[in-house]
């Protein structure tokens, strides 16, 4: 009774059973086996009493596996598991606001009927610079001061830099497709910059180009009046001025009204109240020559568009380098 009241699991209960109860070598086995050596008179009372002691064991044995089983129910129940229940749902990624304001120009400008180009982000001085009307004595490489390529890596051929603007794929563009063309090219581009918060070393732009018979001004202002609207989707001031790019003739800025500070000047305006968004203009018949298009019989118009400063505005961004940053804290509110 000592040895059942002690057992603490389903095994030492089992133990203990097999030590009594077992056919072959448990003890009531052997205890009946030794009955019949006894003699003849006493063996009944033997036998009852054997039959006592097992029944009484047996009894006891019972009782304790079934406060054993109720005990696993408890355990059981303490554990429990609802596999049902709903875990948080695995987070996945989404598109950087960059990523998303560029898909969404370039549906606006495809049902407008333009392609959507690339070309590579190291460039050759060539495109970037020459073949867009910007020789190595011109004053205009100093706004675009960039990352040059020590010349001894590459094939040695081409001096490369790190394409300062998306518009030497005005010249791939139209070297590859000919005229009449429509394209729009959104792209990385590098500045040699001391970066503050609205100077990055790398930022985005979007160029536009329409090669046709008789295109005008009058044109590139429908298209960007199309565009703007689109992408505003409200009211927004926009100006107009006259801009000096030497890849066009003539050539234009065009502005819109700070969002951040509604135009009362800010660091992102740098104190203006105006964002320059836009430069434009009708391309330079030299671009064509370069492009392998005759500019007797065509013409067109190129703009390229500060896709950074989009977002900025679009956002409510006030630091430019919060967009390059891999800030989850930021980048997960868009
Ligand atoms: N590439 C110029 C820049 O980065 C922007 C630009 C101005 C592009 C006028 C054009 C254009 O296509 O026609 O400052």
């Amino acid at each position: 009774m000592k040895e059942i009241q002690g057992i603490k699991n389903s095994k030492e209960w089992q133990e203990i059973e097999n030590k009594y109860f077992s056919r072959k070598s448990g003890e009531l086995a052997k205890l009946l086996k030794d009955i019949k050596d006894v003699s003849e008179d006493l063996r009944p009372k033997l036998g009852a009493m054997a039959n006592d002691v097992k029944e009484e064991i047996s009894k006891a044995l019972n009782k304790k596996k079934a406060d054993l089983d109720l005990q696993t129910e408890t355990n059981l129940e303490q554990d429990f598991i609802d596999v049902t229940l709903e875990i948080e749902k695995y987070k996945l990624g989404h598109l950087h606001p960059m990523t998303q304001v560029q898909s969404e120009l370039e549906d606006i400008f495809k049902s407008m009927g333009f392609m959507i180009l690339d070309g590579p982000e190291l460039e050759s001085d060539y495109y970037n610079f020459e073949a867009l009307n910007i020789p190595s004595w011109h004053p205009a490489r100093d706004a675009q001061d960039t990352f040059y390529i020590d010349p001894s890596t590459g094939s040695g051929k081409d001096k490369l830099v790190l394409r300062t603007h998306t518009s030497p794929v005005q010249i791939r563009a139209m070297q590859r497709y000919g005229a009449p063309l429509r394209c729009v090219v959104p792209g990385r581009v590098f500045r040699n910059e001391a970066t503050d918060a609205s100077h990055d070393h790398t930022f985005y732009q979007l160029e536009g180009l329409m090669v046709d018979k008789e295109i005008s001004i009058a044109n590139l202002v429908a298209v960007m009046k199309e565009m703007l609207s689109a992408i505003f989707k409200k009211e927004v001031k926009v100006r107009l001025r006259p801009g000096y790019f030497p890849f066009v003739e003539p050539g234009f800025e065009l502005d819109f009204g700070c969002l951040i500070c509604g135009g009362k000047g800010c660091s992102v305006c740098k104190q203006t109240g105006w964002i320059e968004f836009v430069g434009s203009g009708l391309v330079h018949p030299n671009v064509l020559k370069s492009g392998g298009i005759d500019p007797a019989k065509w013409s067109g118009f190129a703009f390229g568009l500060g896709l950074t400063r989009l977002v900025m505005m679009k956002y409510g961004i006030d630091d430019i380098r919060l967009l390059q940053s891999g800030d989850l804290r930021f980048l997960n509110q868009f």
